[in-house]
């Protein structure tokens, strides 16, 4: 019997039409995970999560210093370098897994990175208050006036607080801590889960791919996103605890695409920090692909250290190691994407 054979398509998800935010109040994670994630983690207390550890072997040359961190030129969008190549029909795709630490802002940041060094142009929003994203990318936050906040509850528009050309055709919509106030501000307002759908409609056309980061929580800033966003990628983590939440997730696309977003779907499953030595990811990996099919990226992320040290650089990992295997795992990645149309 394989480890997740409890997450079986057959078995039919709990019904709820009700589209709810699932939030914690004090910790911003989300609360509910799924009795079928909670009968795999009470079977396996003793497990200690790994997803931030780097294996002995693999500690690498060393954390940035303040004078290595590549800080980007903070223009304004009507600074924008010229667009040299068409741009093709907008995609919006959403980075999300409520689970946290599972590579989705690494995943935003160098699958953006790559296609944007591939001719496309790209719009990266950051929607987590942690900011991963806008600083992984070199973009200091204490310099920044406006980020995303002010799009979803202020009369800012996009345009208003993309950092353009970070790097070669990627363009930023960052986040700073103020954003971390928005799930509860959001609460109020009308019209609350379409904020980012509506401020996204006016850059289609502009962009070939718009990512959004999600922050792993399964809030309104995620519902904004799952409304917002044409597809999703879905990164999981091949460790054990991989699928924990991914059904509640499934089901609050469900609930969106029925009542707010009947086109959303998912445009792939990624399996991250694939460490190839042991039986572990490989037994997640198939048990992913057995159970999601060919909605799995053929492109496996692999565990490197330089896709962690990247973003202490504030340089995507085709800049950090040109030569290796991350920046390889992303580049093809690009390429997949390009291929799923
Ligand atoms: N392929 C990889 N190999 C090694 N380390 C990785 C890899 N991908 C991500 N990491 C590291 O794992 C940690 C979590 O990754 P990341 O921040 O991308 O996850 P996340 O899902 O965005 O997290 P959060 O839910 O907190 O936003 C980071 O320290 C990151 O540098
Ligand atoms: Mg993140």
């Amino acid at each position: 019997m394989g480890i997740f054979d409890s997450f079986r398509k057959d078995k039919k998800p709990q019904q709820n039409t009700e589209l709810k935010v699932e939030q914690d109040q004090e910790t911003g994670q989300s609360e509910s995970v799924p009795e079928e994630a909670v009968a795999i983690s009470e079977a396996n207390a003793e497990s200690v999560d790994v997803s931030r550890e780097t294996s002995a072997e693999e500690v690498g040359s060393g954390i940035s210093s303040e004078s290595e961190f590549s800080a980007a030129e903070i223009k304004s969008y009507s600074e924008k370098k010229p667009v040299k190549n068409a741009v093709g029909l907008t995609k919006v795709i959403s980075i999300i897994n409520q689970k946290g630490g599972v590579g989705k802002s690494t995943t935003a940041v160098n699958l953006s990175a790559a296609l944007g060094e591939m001719g496309k142009q790209v719009l990266l929003i950051d929607l987590d208050p942690q900011g991963n994203s806008t600083s992984g990318l070199g973009i200091e936050k204490n310099k920044i006036s406006k980020c995303i906040y002010n799009v979803l509850l202020d009369d800012a528009t996009l345009e208003d607080v993309i950092i353009p050309d970070v790097c070669e055709g990627l363009d930023v919509a960052p986040a700073t801590i103020n954003l971390a106030g928005a799930e509860v501000e959001l609460v109020s307002e009308m019209a609350r889960e379409q904020r980012l759908k509506d401020a996204v409609g006016s850059m289609r056309g502009k962009y070939d791919y718009i990512f959004v980061d999600c922050p792993p929580s399964l809030g309104l800033l995620t519902v904004n996103a799952l409304v917002g966003a044409d597809k999703l990628i879905i990164p999981i983590q091949t460790e054990f605890y991989a699928l924990e939440g991914v059904t509640k997730l499934l089901e609050s696309m469900k609930r969106v695409k029925t009542r707010l977003n009947p086109s959303l779907d998912i445009f792939g499953i990624l399996l991250t920090m694939y460490d190839g030595r042991t039986t572990l990811s490989r037994q997640v990996a198939a048990e992913v692909r057995n159970y999601f099919g060919n909605q799995v990226f053929e492109t496996i992320i692999p565990r490197t250290v330089k896709l962690s040290e990247a973003p202490s650089y504030g340089i995507p990992i085709t800049q950090y190691d040109p030569m290796g295997k991350g920046a390889a795992s992303y580049v093809n990645l690009a390429k997949e994407v390009i291929k799923r149309g």
